[in-house]
């Protein structure tokens, strides 16, 4: 048995990979793979309208909010906004509160102004800056709504009327959250949401066309959502495994059921390591993640040896971050609650042993 703690790309429901499969050899009965249907069939383009249907309902999008599947992962959209978003004399508002916000903030200032309202870098991004003045004049506010390196979230969205930008690349669709707040938000879907190759954009289009710099097609947010994602070829079978992955998440009862399972995992370990004075949670309890796990173990004789014996029992991807070090261990909304208790009987042992 392997149990599956990637920080991304991360477990997957096993019905999603097990259709991924099937749709190899023959997608949908059309006696092809879907690596060799055509995109701009009607049997692909129903799976992009399926993907963006159940995106909107899943999310609970506003008529003006746009499903998009992009390339180029979330790291794209760290200069894509700003390139669409940001004129070169106008001023950007970013929160710093993680290794990937910060690199949003570098692409951004390639492009205009860039004023960041709050950082915790200082202290080592354990906590989430949160008394901040956002400028009114800003273009927007970036967020980064899952710090997942670092194992930090944003449980409360600022009220502004600055329009809000958010990189939900690790806890989209895992809790409930009024993501209508949202001028543009992204997610590599390649955590929650299926496979690397494709990214998830929604996009507010009243939003769109404020300031004129040129752009080319690929970039232009508008160019994607007048071609309903078919600018170029897609990434078919990455798409095609996102849809699958939101059709789980809606049968499973979408955000609602997903919060409370994520909540309980979380709080399954949060509450193992808080009662084993071994471990040591290394961030702010009140901004602690439901999605990335991070803690230490302050021996490093006694941290190699709990790597060992989780690598003994099958537990993959516990490593933390090369940047943070310890442990981090990943909940995304396919792991099953009894693979966090196999873990936390395991460290209930361990704490027990040493
Ligand atoms: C919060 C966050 N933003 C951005 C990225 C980068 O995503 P991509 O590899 O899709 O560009 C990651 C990847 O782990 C991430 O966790």
């Amino acid at each position: 048995m392997v149990y599956n703690f990637n920080a991304g790309p991360g477990i997957l429901p096993l019905e999603v990979l097990e259709s991924a499969q099937r749709a190899l050899s023959d997608f949908n009965g059309t006696g092809l793979s879907i690596l060799e249907i055509g995109h701009r069939t009607a049997a692909f383009e129903a799976v992009v309208c399926e993907g963006q249907q159940l995106a909107r309902e899943l999310m609970n999008l506003s008529d003006t909010q746009e499903v998009l599947f992009l390339q180029g992962g979330a790291t794209t959209q760290f200069f894509q906004v700003p390139m669409n978003f940001l004129a070169s004399d106008a001023v950007a508002a970013y929160v710093d509160a993680g290794i990937w916000g910060a690199k949003a903030i570098q692409e951004a200032r390639l492009w205009g102004g860039v004023e960041v309202i709050g950082s915790s870098k200082a202290d080592g991004y354990t906590h989430i800056p949160k008394s901040y003045a956002i400028p009114a004049k800003a273009s927007y506010l970036h967020l980064t709504t899952n710090n997942t390196v670092e194992g930090t979230e944003l449980h409360d969205i600022p009220e502004t009327d600055v329009p809000l930008v958010a990189d939900m690349s690790s806890d989209i669709l895992s809790r409930r959250m009024d993501y209508r707040r949202f001028a543009l938000l992204y997610a590599g879907a390649q955590k929650n949401l299926g496979a690397a190759g494709v990214t998830l954009v929604v996009i507010d289009r009243t939003q769109l066309g404020r300031q004129a710099r040129q752009v080319p097609g690929m970039m232009d947010y508008r160019k994607h959502i007048e071609h309903g994602s078919m600018l170029n070829t897609p990434p078919v079978f990455a798409v095609y495994v996102s849809v699958l992955t939101l059709r789980w998440l809606h049968a499973k009862g979408g955000a609602e059921v997903l919060d409370a399972e994520n909540r309980q995992k979380s709080d399954l370990l949060y509450g193992t390591l808080d009662s084993l004075p071994l471990f040591r949670p290394t961030v702010a309890r009140e901004d602690r993640s439901r999605m990335n796990i991070v803690f230490r173990i302050e021996d490093p004789r006694l941290e190699q040896a709990f790597m060992e014996r989780c690598k003994d029992e099958g537990m993959v991807g516990i490593r933390g971050h090369r940047s943070v070090g310890g442990f981090r261990i990943s909940l995304y909304n396919a792991l099953p609650i009894g693979h966090v208790r196999v873990l936390t009987d395991l460290m209930h042992d361990f704490a027990a042993r040493h």
